[in-house]
């Protein structure tokens, strides 16, 4: 196993895709990663991966909507740990891209998960994430909650664009900023990804960039040094990307 370096990283949503890659990532660097997933067999068999590739890996049930879930969450990591150095809420959904006209329901739990949860998770860790030092909060956001990018570059983007999705995600830019506000008297910082457009589920194996690739944002804004990191920004690839 990974000499760990003593802090505690929890991925939402990790049993595949980008959040089981990047806990793979911050693994290796020796963080101890806690990930999360709704199905239990499924975070069991993805921290058993990252356990055989070397990672100090644990897994907790949680599905992002639900409040029991997030107070047996927090008295886990309580109970384990007794403290939180690094959130990135990663678990995310794409229900619009199967063709079908978006409705009120679609729009309705993309936001659920894609926004009220980040914010109800990072709420219910903020005690844990305090006694850090150098707590970081990442969320998972894309470009296409970007609305200058949605205004300029309508041609390209405008077949992905869905009402919850690239609504869930700029609900989570401006979530982005108004926790880094909120947050910075308790040493708390928070910044938001966009990974590329990354293979996976979510992604479709149309995406031209690989998981591991995609991870790389996320894993570079969790290590970056404290003094250079971009607070309250949404950042790919250490740039700045438009709101
Ligand atoms: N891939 C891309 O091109 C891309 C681009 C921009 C942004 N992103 C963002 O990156 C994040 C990760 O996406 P991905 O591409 O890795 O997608 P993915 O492979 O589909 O993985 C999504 C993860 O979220 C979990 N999840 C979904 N709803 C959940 C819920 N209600 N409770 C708990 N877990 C839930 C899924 O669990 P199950 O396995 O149980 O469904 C899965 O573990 C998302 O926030 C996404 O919006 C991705």
């Amino acid at each position: 196993m990974a000499t760990t370096n003593g802090k505690v990283a929890l991925i939402t949503g990790a049993n595949k895709g980008l959040g089981k890659e990047i806990g793979r990532q911050l693994g290796a660097l020796g963080y101890t990663v806690v990930i999360t997933a709704r199905n239990k067999q499924a975070g069991e068999a993805a921290a058993a991966e990252l356990v055989a590739a070397g990672c100090d890996a644990h897994t907790v049930l949680l599905e992002v909507t639900n409040s029991e879930d997030i107070r047996g969450l927090v008295s886990y990591l309580e109970t384990n740990f007794g403290k939180l150095d690094v959130l990135v809420n990663n678990a995310g959904i794409a229900l619009e891209w199967d063709g079908k006209p978006t409705d009120a329901d679609k729009v309705r739990r993309t936001l659920e998960v894609n926004l009220i949860a980040p914010y109800a998770i990072t709420e219910a860790l903020v005690p844990l994430l305090s006694r850090s030092g150098d707590a970081r909060v990442i969320n998972h956001s894309s470009m296409l909650g970007s609305i200058s990018n949605a205004e300029k570059a309508w041609d390209q983007v405008a077949t992905f664009m869905a009402v919850g999705y690239s609504t869930s995600k700029a609900g989570l830019n401006m979530l982005t900023v108004m926790q880094s506000k909120v947050l910075a008297s308790k040493g708390i910082a928070v910044a938001a990804a966009h990974p590329g457009w990354v293979k996976t589920d979510l992604g479709t194996q149309a995406a031209p960039m690989e998981v591991d690739k995609g991870a790389r944002t996320v894993v570079h804004l969790v290590t970056i040094a404290r003094d250079q990191f971009p607070h309250g920004q949404l950042q790919h690839n250490g740039e700045r990307m438009p709101w």
